[in-house]
């Protein structure tokens, strides 16, 4: 057989491979089969349980997760593996968002990806479950590499004052306060429904965290903004108000939300609320142009960047230059980047100097 004939069908078939595992993990999330096969269970117990369900296919999903080593299954019962019981266990913690997004959004979505490129159709917009619930949950998925990063930096650098810009649940805002008792936080998150959930999160901090359902491109006018409604928002805006409060700026899988000129002006905004010596911290799967072809840790998040890019607003992912460049451009020092393990993403630490920060003022 031609070389490249077996190449493309070896390729092929691990597709196949991949896509079942996908499919099989999400149907397993929404169907609560990963808790329910925590204890021996046969197909007829399944069945016993759920008696509307299609016996056939319920006999194909098994057959599928076992050949996935997601169960085991010994004398005609199932039982989770190690990693099907791994589903269950973070399935909170951003993978059922993010499974449900790729099993709901990416294929259909890229289906369209012809009439795309030729501009036979306009670019897409995310649907309502994609901006009030799984972009910003699927993003708690990276928190096991990012808070460990995260917690320590804080301890060395003894923030106090921290302004989440686009903070979705609001995850590190409350990570963070629960960890230093002294910190205070101001959390800005567009999407209402999004803000309300961060909005309960933050509860657990005692008032040491506020968020406010606003445009991060607003931060400006927050500072002219005068009437305030209650007394949690006057909080918040009182700290925004405060010039030169924040030791720290997160933003947080958010600077692609913005155009490059967006991220200039932004980037400016926020000298004008960081204390001198006060860092921006920027978190960001990143696009890499010659991806590494051993290892290839890439390939999803150029997949990502392509995603996005399908939708209006969107140019995909930055680079790392275009992220060191911005910083630099808008007059940041001290630039630091880390990578996260396994590639997934880069975070950006820069500092405010302190002629940075007066002549933002
Ligand atoms: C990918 S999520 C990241 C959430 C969180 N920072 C994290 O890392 O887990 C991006 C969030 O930024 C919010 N966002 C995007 N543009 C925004 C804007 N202009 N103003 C406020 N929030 C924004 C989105 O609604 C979304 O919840």
């Amino acid at each position: 057989m031609d070389a490249g004939m077996l190449a493309l069908l070896g390729k092929t078939t691990a597709l196949m491979e991949h896509l079942g595992f996908l499919w099989v993990v999400q149907t397993g999330m929404e169907l609560n089969l990963w808790a329910e096969l925590e204890r021996d269970g046969s197909i007829d117990d399944l069945m016993a349980l759920h008696p509307g369900w299609d016996k056939i296919l319920l006999d194909h999903w098994l057959e599928q997760a076992y050949c996935q080593d997601l169960l085991i299954k010994n004398n005609g019962y199932f039982r989770v593996t190690k990693l099907g019981k791994a589903i269950n266990k973070y399935r909170n913690s951003g993978l059922e968002a993010l499974y449900k997004e790729l099993v709901s959004h990416w294929g259909i979505e890229f289906a369209e990806l012809p009439q795309l490129i030729t501009n036979q159709k306009e670019k897409l917009a995310f649907g309502s479950d994609m901006e009030e619930e799984l972009i910003s949950k699927a993003s708690l998925a990276s928190e096991p590499f990012v808070w460990p990063f995260l917690r320590s930096k804080c301890q060395r650098e003894k923030w106090q004052k921290v302004l989440d810009l686009g903070c979705g649940e609001g995850l590190y805002l409350n990570k963070l306060a629960c960890e230093f008792p002294l910190l205070h936080g101001v959390g800005l998150e567009m999407n209402p429904v999004v803000a309300s959930r961060a909005q309960e999160r933050a509860k657990e901090t005692g008032g040491r965290i506020h968020i406010l359902c606003e445009d991060i491109l607003s931060l400006r006018n927050l500072h002219d903004r005068k009437q305030q409604e209650n007394e949690l928002l006057a909080d918040a805006e009182r700290l925004l108000d405060e010039s030169g409060t924040f030791d720290l700026c997160l933003l947080n899988n958010s600077i692609y939300y913005f155009t490059p000129e967006q991220r200039i002006q932004l980037l400016e905004s926020i000298k004008g609320l960081l204390t001198p010596g006060g860092q921006v911290g920027i978190l960001t799967a990143v696009r890499k142009g010659e991806p590494i072809r051993v290892f290839r840790t890439h390939v999803p998040q150029n997949l990502m960047s392509f995603f996005l890019a399908c939708h209006q607003g969107f140019q995909g992912l930055p680079t790392e230059q275009e992220i060191l460049t911005l910083l630099q451009q808008t007059g940041y020092t001290d630039v630091n980047i880390s990578v996260m393990p396994l590639g997934t993403s880069h975070y950006f630490f820069a500092k405010c100097s302190h002629e940075c920060s007066e002549m933002s003022r």
